[in-house]
């Protein structure tokens, strides 16, 4: 990144922080925008997806594999924000669409007992196949637990009693073959993906009970063509595969880390052109060059951009304003409770406002630069902070830069903890 102030130049960071108000509140715009195409936080959808081209070809032969009748599993794992969810979701959309599997996405975040996560799939199926011609040949598989909800009944949901749940847990293979059995004509399969099984994998009895499920398909049942993904944080599978070691050997893991800058570039084009929007070449760049590979850096970019547009034409200034409100709402998201409110330090806090403060930050520093500008009380626990930033995932050590060097895990909070040694700063000036 250079020594410009992050990409800002000078007159362009007193501008933004001046002119705009940037710093102090998000930029208004004045015109009457049609919606964002961007959707931080959650899954994209299927025509702005990118990438992932390895994942989706491995994954699809395993789905194809269990069509066959050889019930397959997969762990797919990244950390937070890196695309699980989407990925899951487009492939679901992927094998209903080209493979004539019946495919669903349950989520599975905040469940933690076995019956509300099979009562969750089989809501799921429900819901799925309702409309389908075929629904009633499948409508007494539901029996009479399928319950009329909203307004005029226009949705449904499974809610059987919780005696009868837990023998559904029980015989779970038995459930999905009867269900099989009455579909078989319609659809190749059955497409599972399991979302957040993070708060599941805590339970002994989940690893447990997917291990039991496994072998009574394997002896069973000749031909089971189920597919099941799991998806979780990387530490997640560590633990599962602790509790049960030979669950380890049952799931293809499948990992999802960074995009390419030309990913997130073609997404950017996309989604900018599908609201008819113009983007010149060096805010492609910025925005690119922010967005640090991350799938959600790069929506919360564009979308900020987006709104701070106000002539369909994005240009260098849009991008800065996009990326310092988008900054803003990552920092207010992830940085203020872990690290503005979390440590209580205050020589923490200072050597955190210098390192947002001396001369040009970029995302990469060297520990003895950052040394220099601390007095010595503060160099006394400069290690410890170091370790304690790297522990909250704000700082990771840079290998091949060698020894000493670290930079910040992702373009964006550089530019906040910059923001915010300069909203302190400001105050400072006026008491
Ligand atoms: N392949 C992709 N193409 C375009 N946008 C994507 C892609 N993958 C993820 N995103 C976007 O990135 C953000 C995070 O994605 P998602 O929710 O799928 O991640 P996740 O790994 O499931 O996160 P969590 O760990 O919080 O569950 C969302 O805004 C989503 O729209
Ligand atoms: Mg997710």
């Amino acid at each position: 990144m250079g020594n410009s102030n992050f990409g800002f130049s000078e007159r362009k960071r007193k501008g933004l922080i001046k002119e705009k108000g940037i710093v102090i509140g998000r930029k208004k715009s004045m015109n009457n925008k049609e919606n964002s195409p961007f959707t931080p936080g959650s899954p994209v959808p299927v025509e702005l997806f990118v990438g992932r081209a390895e994942q989706i070809t491995e994954i699809l032969r395993y789905v194809k594999q269990a069509s066959s009748g050889k019930q397959e599993n997969v762990f797919l794992t990244g950390d937070r924000g890196i695309g699980k969810s989407s990925l899951a979701s487009f492939l679901r959309y992927l094998v209903a669409t080209k493979q004539n599997v019946l495919g669903i996405h349950v989520f599975l975040g905040g469940i933690s007992t076995m019956e509300e996560m099979v009562r969750h799939i089989l809501d799921q199926l429900l819901k799925e196949t309702k409309e389908e011609v075929w629904f009633e040949h499948i409508s007494q598989f539901f029996g009479k637990y399928i319950k009329e909800v909203g307004l005029f009944g226009i949705s449904v949901s499974f809610n059987p009693p919780e005696h009868d749940l837990k023998d559904l847990v029980r015989n779970f293979p038995e459930v999905l073959n009867n269900l099989l059995e009455k579909i078989k004509n319609e659809k190749a399969g059955l497409f599972i993906a399991l979302d957040d099984i993070n708060g599941l994998v805590e339970k002994a009895d989940f690893a447990n009970w997917y291990k039991s499920f496994v072998d009574e398909v394997a002896t069973h049942y000749e031909h089971f063509p189920v597919f099941i993904m799991l998806t979780g944080l990387p530490e997640k599978r560590d633990i599962l595969s602790i509790r049960q070691p030979s669950l380890m050997r049952i799931f293809r893991v499948v990992d999802i880390e960074k995009l390419s800058d030309e990913e997130v570039e073609g997404f950017l084009s996309t989604a900018f052109e599908k609201v008819g929007t113009k983007v010149e070449p060096e805010a492609m760049e910025l925005m690119v060059r922010f967005s640090s590979g991350l799938p959600l850096l790069m929506h919360e970019i564009g979308d900020a951009t987006f709104w701070a547009d106000d002539d369909t034409v994005i240009d260098k200034d849009d991008a800065f304003a996009g990326i310092s409100n988008a900054a803003e709402a990552v920092g207010k998201k992830y940085l203020d409770p872990k690290v503005y409110r979390g440590i209580r330090s205050e020589r923490y806090m200072s050597i955190l406002r210098k390192l947002g403060e001396t001369g040009p930050i970029s995302q990469n520093f060297k520990k003895k630069d950052v040394e220099a500008t601390l007095t010595e009380s503060e160099k006394k626990v400069f290690n410890n902070f170091l370790i304690k930033m790297r522990e909250l995932g704000i700082i990771e050590s840079d290998l091949e830069s060698g020894r000493g060097a670290y930079r910040f895990v992702n373009a964006i909070y550089p530019v906040y903890i910059w923001m915010e040694s300069a909203r302190f700063k400001e105050k400072q000036k006026r008491f």
